[in-house]
């Protein structure tokens, strides 16, 4: 649909006009605005720009043609957004998301917040940066500043009220007939080594592993999650990193890294599940396992023309999951409610993926299938099975 590339001094004039396109359309010039002068300055500026090793300026083609101006400046402590400008013809065509939503995952990749500014004067762009999970950070002029971080993404996702209403003891995921199989099988792929829990939250899955004699260490990218697990256990007991388990590296190595529970679909984009696979892989001994918990995508319940499917109906609690299957995703709303009208919503965005898709990421990564199994006691993987435990595992040396 769309292409960028590094602009080049023979794009300066259009980066100006396109500019200048943008901004008429939202009706934001002054009335003594002069043109000829502005043209100019901005050209020069453009030429500036090209040189300058701080940052990158690209022109926008879409359908092969020149259609807009992008700035972006990269430093180790941040991506920053320095300017986006489309033509109005090619503009709500989710061609601005899309380069956004692509920053969203570069910053992500190299554990860094996206920033950019934005002018008072425009609030349509500021409307598209808060849906796209942008906050408000400070002020600059007449412009905000805001920013966006998988980090403070996931700490709203995640957060205290969520955390504390998380741990249901005794039931439900929590429930013995769970836990009790889950950990008993963790521990045996252990084989006597050390574990990591990639996402290990408040602690539901950890807690029992180490207390059933597994050493386990964690990352975990909620402070409010995180702040629950210490309820728990201390530092010493279970070590966690606070990061994104893509990228984050935990001390020392380990013999079992285990994800699970639906979490990597947590992970929106194809890249950051692979880099998942990686991270597992490089924390891992030779003979390594790494186990992955994760529901078979529901796509043939889907009814026609309608993206939504009913996963839970009891009394109290209703799960609906609502698919968008160009794109791989699946948002579960959670609705929790009582006697009353009233009900709480939780909702959560996923990538889903296909047992095939998640063997071949395991294969880019240096891994094999061991194992799959449709549940904790080893019950046969079938065409009907609703989720899938997975076990894949490094070559011995
Ligand atoms: C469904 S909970 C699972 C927690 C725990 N593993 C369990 O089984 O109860 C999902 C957890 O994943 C964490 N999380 C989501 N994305 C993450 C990421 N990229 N890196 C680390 N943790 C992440 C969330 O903060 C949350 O604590």
């Amino acid at each position: 649909m769309y292409r960028i590339r590094l602009a080049t001094v023979a794009d300066v004039v259009f980066l100006a006009e396109v500019t200048l396109a943008a901004t008429r359309a939202q009706g934001r010039l002054a009335a003594d605005f002069d043109e000829p002068a502005w043209l100019a300055g901005f050209e020069t500026w453009s030429r500036e720009s090209i040189e300058d090793p701080a940052t990158d300026l690209y022109v926008v083609e879409v359908d092969g043609s020149r259609a807009g101006r992008l700035r972006v400046s990269r430093t180790p402590e941040a991506v920053e957004l320095n300017g986006i400008q489309l033509h109005p013809d090619i503009q709500n065509r989710g061609i601005g998301t899309a380069i956004i939503t692509a920053l969203q995952s570069e910053a992500a990749r190299y554990g860094v917040p996206l920033k950019l500014n934005v002018e008072r004067d425009n609030p349509n762009a500021r409307r598209l940066y808060e849906r796209l999970g942008f906050t408000k950070t400070g002020e600059d002029g007449a412009e905000d500043v805001m920013q966006w971080s998988k980090a403070a993404e996931q700490n709203r996702l995640w957060n205290a009220d969520v955390a504390q209403r998380y741990d249901t003891p005794g039931d439900g995921m929590f429930s013995a007939d769970v836990l009790g199989p889950t950990v008993e099988r963790l521990a045996g792929l252990a084989d006597g080594g050390r574990a990591l829990e990639f996402a290990i939250g408040t602690g539901r899955v950890a807690v029992p592993l180490s207390e059933y004699g597994v050493p386990v260490s964690g990352i975990e990218l909620s402070d409010a999650m995180l702040e629950q697990l210490r309820t728990k256990a201390d530092a010493e007991t279970i070590p966690v990193v606070s990061g994104d388990m893509a990228t984050a590296r935990v001390p020392g190595e380990f013999t079992l890294v285990y994800l699970v529970y639906n979490t990597i679909s947590n992970l929106l984009t194809q890249e950051e599940q692979v880099a998942c696979f990686r991270n597992a892989a490089r924390h891992l001994s030779p003979g390594g396992r790494f186990v992955i918990e994760l529901w078979v995508p529901e796509l043939r319940r889907l009814p026609p023309s309608l993206p939504a499917t009913v996963g839970v109906a009891d009394p109290g609690y209703i799960l609906l999951d609502t698919y968008d299957v160009l794109k791989q995703h699946v948002v579960s709303h959670h609705f929790h409610f009582g006697e009353g009208t009233e009900a709480q919503l939780f909702r959560s965005p996923h990538r889903y993926i296909w047992p095939a898709e998640l063997d071949l990421m395991a294969q880019l990564a240096g891994f094999t299938l061991e194992s799959r199994h449709a549940d904790w006691t080893n019950t046969e993987f079938t065409a009907d099975s609703p989720s899938h435990i997975s076990v894949y595992r490094l070559p011995p040396t």
